[in-house]
């Protein structure tokens, strides 16, 4: 543009230039606009009252008029940007994050020693392809004993300190479960084969010591398929073993032994030091569990052909390996709710049982 702007539009230029600049803050600069602007606004009715002027004059005015606008226009956005990061620094400067502040205090709650074992087996046992199953804890005395192949005045009835309830259920004794086993003959009579099964669950003795509680835990196993060999038992375990007490190296053996419900039967040591209590080392052996070949009467007493199919199956005590994994001494403390125990020996619930990050001893 090279016309030189007649006195009027300068002076209004002027004016509302120094009043963009001056605007103290957003609401005064919009208010500003407006009024330049806007629909009412000063420039706008100018550019209206074109149309009045004859054509010749209209074309210069016009022109000017435009850059005027255009020019307002920028001035109150370049202000508009000044008085925004204005603002943003002054609540920058109020809001300041205090990250002295003291971590906020951790759960309350923690996990009880027995749950995370059950928790760890779940997951390792999970990973192997076993699915966990419940079975009641007032079982009836087939389930218990006969169909696990326990004859009716075989001392096992009597060795376990049974806890017999009043009363029947389809003409069997009632009986606090003695053992998780009942759990292999529910899988069996409840489904077709192939399983692999895990049931941890709460087990019942009359039995009251240091290392004896009337009630405790168990876990069983249960793998039935058309070619499950003693193989597959020993690397199942052998793998379980080692990875639950977090050493690579375990001595595990395997011991003959006898269960009337497996044939052959095997009892499970690790290796531990008897002096200083430690799992893996020194040259002493430790019983940790029982397991076996499922015996064909079983199988037969759960529906199973055992000409077609043949498993193994294993039983532990949750406690036992609980404590032998941190050093617990005493088994009556686990069930006797006392918080400066369960602070001492709980879990954190944020830290779950989760493989990929490893269990840990
Ligand atoms: N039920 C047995 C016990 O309580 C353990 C076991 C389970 C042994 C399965 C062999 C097979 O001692």
């Amino acid at each position: 543009m090279t016309s030189v702007l007649p006195a009027d539009l300068a002076a209004l230029g002027r004016e509302a230039g120094e009043a963009i600049a001056a605007a103290p803050d957003s609401a005064a600069l919009e208010t500003l606009r407006v009024g330049l602007l806007g629909r009412q606004g000063r420039l706008t009715g100018l550019l209206r009252d074109l149309g009045t002027l004859p054509a010749a004059e209209r074309r210069e005015r016009g022109a000017m008029l435009n850059s005027l606008k255009d020019e307002l226009a920028a001035s109150i956005a370049r202000r508009r940007e000044e008085l925004e990061g204005a603002a943003l620094d002054a609540a920058l400067a109020a809001e300041r994050l205090d990250i002295t502040l003291p971590p906020r205090p951790s759960p309350a709650g923690l996990i009880h020693p027995i749950s995370r074992t059950i928790e760890e087996i779940v997951a390792l046992f999970g990973a192997m392809g076993f699915a966990v199953v419940t079975g009641p804890e007032i079982e009836d005395d087939w389930r218990n004993f006969g169909a696990l192949n326990i004859p009716e005045h075989h001392p096992a009835r009597q060795d376990m300190d049974t806890f017999y309830l009043p009363g029947h259920r389809e003409g069997r004794r009632r009986v606090l479960r003695t053992h998780t086993s009942p759990g292999q003959i529910r899988t069996m009579r409840n489904a077709k084969p192939p399983y692999r099964v895990i049931v941890p669950g709460r087990t019942y003795r009359a039995d009251h010591d240091a290392t004896h509680s009337p009630m405790f835990h168990q876990c069983e196993g249960l793998a039935i398929d058309r070619a499950i060999t003693l193989g597959h038992l020993k690397g199942c375990l052998i793998d379980f073993l080692r990875a639950f007490f977090a050493k690579p190296s375990l001595p595990v053996r395997f011991r003959a032994s006898y269960f009337p419900f497996t044939e052959p039967s095997m009892e499970v040591d690790i290796g531990w030091d008897r002096r200083s209590g430690e799992i893996g080392a020194g040259k002493d052996w430790l019983e940790i569990l029982g397991s076996g070949m499922v015996h064909p009467r079983v199988l037969a007493n759960g529906g199973v052909d055992p000409r077609e199919w043949q498993g193994f199956a294993f039983g532990m005590g949750i406690e036992r390996i609980t404590m032998l994994k941190h050093g617990i001494t005493d088994l009556r403390p686990f069930f006797e709710s006392d918080l400066r125990w369960l602070r001492h020996y709980g879990f954190s619930p944020l830290q779950p049982a989760i493989l990929h990050e490893g269990l840990g001893a």
